[in-house]
């Protein structure tokens, strides 16, 4: 009989744009300040992309660090997802256009996933069910946002929040090992009219003004039900993987607002000081959030070799998701 297969992290990368926006310099575009955001959701800063440097080009250079990281050659990979909603263009996707800024000769398949800031957890998810249903060997799994070309910015409620960043995970067939130990993924499309980006989709292509293609959000609805789905996705994925919360090292949210972490910890029960938090230098920046900040948290020290992390995201759509990994 066959071996079963597992699923082995192999490395992480992760990449910002060089610019920064601070809050100071949002005081000088809107009616803000500095308190209001660092008190309201725990922001200082956020990375902003240049005109011409699309999100390919970030999920390349992220997709560079992991690939150094898990000290594998380009032509392993068999499978390129890239989990966005700020692609490059609607089509060819921000997975293909990688294809080719990584110079792949093999014509692997490549593709985007759309599931928000739950894009990450969802392609755990996906990644997971390839290698272990023996499809594919190794994939390259890329979280990549440019959120701030889609940033409306004369709206105080958005245009404080939202960052740009990428982050990337090699992960292969292994006989030996299992990092993903499992994965809780949701949705519910009955609250897509809070948090959406209508930008050029087909179902708002009439849509005249420039500002309503931008992010648009009920940021006070979304925070309800943001809390509990987060909660509920963490205790799902823990049960799924026969762990209790005392052999999480570090729970790893989503970054969309300290307020929304802090309120996910109580009623996880569980300490500040096992939290993973970066939000004050990145700002909400979706699909790549969860990943970055695992990828930091690995280069930081704070996650070592065979301790578990649980992943946690909320997005739009709604969607939601959780991962318990072990790195
Ligand atoms: N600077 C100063 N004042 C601001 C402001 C800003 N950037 N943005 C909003 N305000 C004002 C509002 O106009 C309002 O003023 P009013 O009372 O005179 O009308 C006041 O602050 C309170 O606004 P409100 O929207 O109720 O604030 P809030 O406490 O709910 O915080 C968010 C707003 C957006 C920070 C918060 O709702 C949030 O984080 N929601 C979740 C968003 C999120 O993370 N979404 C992504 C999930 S994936």
């Amino acid at each position: 009989m066959n071996k079963k297969i597992g699923t082995k992290i192999l490395g992480t990368g992760s990449y910002f744009p060089e610019k920064i926006l601070t809050n100071a310099d949002l005081e000088k575009m809107i009616e803000t300040s500095d308190e209001w955001i660092r008190t309201r959701t725990g922001i200082k800063e956020r990375r902003v992309s240049e005109k011409d440097e699309p999100t390919s080009e970030l999920a390349y250079r992220a997709s560079i660090e992991a690939l150094k990281s898990a000290n594998i050659s380009l032509e392993q990979i068999d499978l390129i997802l890239v989990a966005t909603i700020t692609p490059d263009m609607l089509f060819p996707s921000t997975a293909c256009f990688l294809h080719e800024r990584l110079g792949l000769a093999n014509p692997v398949p490549a593709f985007d996933l759309s599931a928000a800031c739950s894009g990450f957890i969802y392609g755990i998810s996906m990644a997971k069910a390839f290698i272990e249903s023996g499809l594919y060997k190794t994939i390259l799994l890329v979280g990549a946002e440019e959120l701030t070309k889609f940033t409306d910015w004369t709206d105080r409620n958005t245009c404080v929040l939202f960052g740009d960043g990428a982050g990337a995970m090699i992960l292969s067939a292994s006989s030996e090992d299992n990092d993903i130990l499992s994965v809780f993924l949701g949705a519910d499309g009955s609250y897509s009219g809070l948090l959406d980006l209508a930008a050029c989709g087909t179902a708002c292509y009439k849509k005249a003004s420039i500002n309503e293609r931008k992010i648009k959000m009920q940021g006070r609805e979304v925070f309800k039900i943001a809390v509990p789905k987060m909660a509920l996705a963490a205790e799902k994925a823990l049960n799924f993987s026969e762990k209790e919360l005392k052999d999480i090292k570090l729970f790893i949210p989503h970054q969309a607002n300290m307020r929304i972490i802090e309120a996910v910890a109580k009623k996880l029960g569980i300490s500040m000081d096992r939290v993973f938090v970066n939000i004050h230098k990145t700002g909400n920046i979706s699909s790549a959030t969860t990943i970055t900040a695992l990828d930091e948290a690995v280069k930081t020290g704070k996650l070592q070799k065979g301790d578990l992390a649980e992943l946690i995201a909320f997005g739009g759509g709604f969607t939601w998701g959780a991962a318990v990994i072990k790195m």
